[in-house]
This record gives C-alpha cells, structure tokens and sequence, in this order.
C-alpha cells in the first residue's frame, strides 16, 4: 500500500500520539519511513521497539485512519523488522484494538451515568456558586466567575420559559441555564458538533439533555451551524410560535458570525427578552476581536448593559433587552 495515496500525513499521526510516549511515537515513525532498509538499520541499533509497541501503534492509527490503513502499516513494519506470523500478529492487533473499542465504550458510558447521576441531585434553586462549581467541575465554565454571576442573576430574576444557547460546547454556561430558568423551561442549545454514532443516545447527549429539573425539556441540536437556514427552520419549528426570553450567543467568534446570529435569532426573541453575548471585552484575546469588534459596532445603535471585570484579555458579556 502506498502510504502517500492514502494521504498519511506523517506529522498528525506522530501528533496522535501520546506526547511522551517516545515508544510508539518512534514505531509510528519506522511505520512511515519510506525506506525500510533504514527503519530496519535504525531498529536493530535501537533494539527498543517490540510488537507490543506494534499493537499500540496500531490502535492510534486505525483511530485516525481506519483499519486498512493500520493493517497495511503494522505489515510494512513488522516485514521490515524481520518479525514472523504476520498475519496472526495483525489479527491479534485488530481483536484487541476492538476490544480496548468496547472498554473505552462501557467505561464512557460509566463516567456518564455517575456524572448524570451528580447532576441530577442539584436543585433548581440551588444558589449561584453551588451551580458554578458543579459545572465548572464537571464542564469547566468559560466565563469569569463575577461576570457570569451577575448574568445568571439577571435570567433567574426572568424565570425565562424558553432559553436558546448558541454555542453549547461541553454545556457549562447550559447547566446554568437550566437552574436559572422556569420549572417547565424549555432549553435549546444548537452546537456545529458532530452528533456521533449514537445520537441523542450518546453518553455525552444523555448527561446534558439529564439537566433538566422539574418538567423542563432540553432539546440540543448537534451538527447544527446556526448560520445555516436549515438550523433557522428548525428552530422555528421547535418553539412551535413561542417566543425566546433568554437568547446566548456564544458560537462563531467572528464579527459577521455574531451579526448574523443576532439577526437570524433575535427576532424570535420576546419583546423585554434578553440577549446575552460572552467575549466582548475591549481588551480582546486574539481569538475574541471579532465578537470585540462586534459589540463596538453594537453599541452604537443599541442600549447595552456589559459586566468585565477584569484586565486578563477576552471575556466580558454584553446584554441587549429587546424593546416592547
Ligand atoms: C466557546 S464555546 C461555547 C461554550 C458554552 N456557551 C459555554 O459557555 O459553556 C463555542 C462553541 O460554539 C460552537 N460554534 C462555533 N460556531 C458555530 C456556529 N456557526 N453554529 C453553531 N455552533 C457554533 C463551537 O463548536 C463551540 O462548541
């Protein structure tokens, strides 16, 4: 098999790797090598590599590239390397890489239902600094503690009974949303990630959707770009003429992107609804100068609110009411 057809990039698969593993990062290189006179030469001089490296080496690259390609190139090593039984080495490779598959799955799984478990026990009423510290334990938080404080006081002074997030990530800042809004909320949060194999039945899905308390409902939409119509017409649908009281926008980070999305999305906002936008410090990190840039032009024609509280670069949330 020529590796250069299959586009193996040598450099992403060493990156794969674990950083410190110099073992298989090292057998993944031999694997690469065009020249297996040379990967043979530098093997019996380093006499290090064993097939149980092979094995290793195997499982990363069929993660990243399948099996023909991990087949193909635990061949070329092992023929190169003078290893015998080829054919059984690879055999055994692939039923273990499927079985460490099966394991990373249950154990998955496991860690879900633990943590599905701890955020179910939290109350609705639970206080602010209580529903940070799970989710910035559990989720990790984005925001700046002060600054998000001080937004979820304002939503839970709502009670919003309906919450549209873009931009849900790991789903901390949704976490919040879900104890700062109605008992009967509905919670929809629209993310560009993949949905995965098992779709709303993946672990990560079940520990989010499990947010709700009370009879609120959590819809997320995967795979979903909030610049596309689609993602816009199924929105619509979704709140089945409902008005959003409490709008997060927190996605692209480009200036267009936070535009669009405040126009895509504010008009299914209620008259006196909130709109929230994180990363609107005038002291941009690189990756906020967009949304930066954003909220300077923003500004100019709406009247705004904005918490930043401190000097570390990005950060900051602006909140726009809408009028009526
Ligand atoms: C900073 S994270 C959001 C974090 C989350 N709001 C929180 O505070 O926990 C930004 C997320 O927006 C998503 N994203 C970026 N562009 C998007 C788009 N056009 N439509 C939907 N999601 C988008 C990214 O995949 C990423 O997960």
């Amino acid at each position: 098999m020529d590796f250069r057809r299959l586009r193996l990039d040598e450099s992403r698969v060493i990156e794969m790797a674990e950083p410190d593993d110099n073992r298989i990062n090292s057998c993944i290189e031999k694997w690469l090598s065009e020249s297996h006179s040379a990967a043979r030469r530098q093997f019996h001089e380093e006499s290090v590599l064993t097939s149980a490296d092979a094995d290793n080496a195997y499982w990363f690259i069929r993660e990243q590239y399948g099996k023909t390609a991990a087949k193909s190139a635990m061949v070329r090593f092992l023929r190169a390397n003078g290893f015998a039984t080829i054919r059984w080495r690879v055999f055994l490779a692939e039923m273990r890489a499927r079985g460490q598959g099966i394991i990373r799955q249950v154990l998955r799984y496991a860690t879900a239902f633990k943590q599905l478990r701890r955020v179910r026990a939290v109350a609705q009423n639970i206080t602010f600094e209580k529903a940070f510290a799970l989710a910035d334990a559990e989720f990790g938080m984005m925001q700046k503690r002060e600054e998000i404080r001080w937004l979820f006081e304002l939503v839970r002074a709502k009670r919003p009974g309906v919450v549209l997030e873009i931009g849900r990530d790991f789903g901390g800042a949704l976490f919040l949303w879900s104890r700062a809004a109605a008992p009967d909320a509905h919670l929809l949060a629209i993310d560009t990630k993949p949905v995965g194999r098992l779709g709303k039945w993946s672990s990560y899905s079940l520990v989010r959707r499990a947010f709700a308390v009370g009879s609120q409902r959590i819809t997320l939409l995967m795979d979903s770009d909030s610049r596309s119509e689609t993602t816009r017409q199924r929105i619509a649908a979704l709140l089945e003429g409902r008005m959003v009281d409490f709008l997060f926008i927190h996605g692209d980070h480009s200036c267009e992107g936070a535009w669009q999305d405040f126009k895509t999305y504010s008009p299914f906002v209620a008259p006196g609804g909130l709109i929230a936008f994180h990363d609107i410090s005038q002291n941009p990190a690189e990756r906020t100068k967009g949304v930066a840039q954003f909220w300077r032009e923003f500004t100019v024609e709406h009247e705004t609110d904005e918490r930043v509280v401190s000097d570390e670069p990005g950060f900051g949330i602006g909140v726009y009411r809408m009028p009526g």
